[in-house]
């Protein structure tokens, strides 16, 4: 079945479009918006997005493919973007993967089947300062060790996830 974006979803596109002196430039919220209604940024989606904001598919789909905060797939709940990048590789992000790898029971690139967790390597996420650092969805975790990971998990399980959680 060919993918529609709905009415609701245009109509609070377009008022992210509004904030913007350019169309194109609402390229990345209204995004954004699109993967929080959805879960991930279908390749159909993609496709009717560019027609919405009148853009070619191809700047879409290099946007969507660039950053690794859009899912291209059906996501967990939460998705887990450890950084593996220098700086938290050299503070402990290997061990914070083979821990959460173990913990969960998946690897890099798959989902729970519970569907609450979804684990991946990313590339930096720009806050090397504070590594090793995981993204939970739009947050940052940061300075993070076994310890502080395991209490964010259980966090997480029992629905008290805090923004920011450093
Ligand atoms: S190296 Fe991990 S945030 Fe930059």
């Amino acid at each position: 079945m060919a993918f529609k974006l709905t009415e609701d979803f245009k109509a609070r596109a377009e008022k992210l479009c509004a904030r913007y002196p350019r169309r194109d430039a609402a390229l990345i919220p209204v995004l954004l918006e699109l993967q929080k209604e959805a879960g991930y940024v279908a390749e159909e989606a993609m496709d009717e997005l560019a027609k919405f904001l009148a853009l070619p598919y191809a700047r879409v789909k290099a946007v969507v493919t660039f950053y690794t905060m859009f899912n291209r797939e059906p996501a967990g709940k939460y998705h887990l973007q450890v950084c593996r990048n220098i700086s938290c590789h050299m503070a402990g992000a290997p061990g914070l993967l083979a821990r959460l790898r173990a913990k969960l029971g998946i690897g890099e690139g798959e989902t729970t089947k519970d569907g609450l967790f979804t684990l991946s390597a990313v590339e930096c996420l720009g806050a090397c300062g504070a590594a090793p650092v995981m993204q939970v969805n739009e947050d940052y975790f940061e300075n993070l060790n076994g310890e502080k990971l395991d209490a964010l998990l259980e966090d997480i399980k029992h629905g008290r996830l805090r923004a920011g959680g450093r």
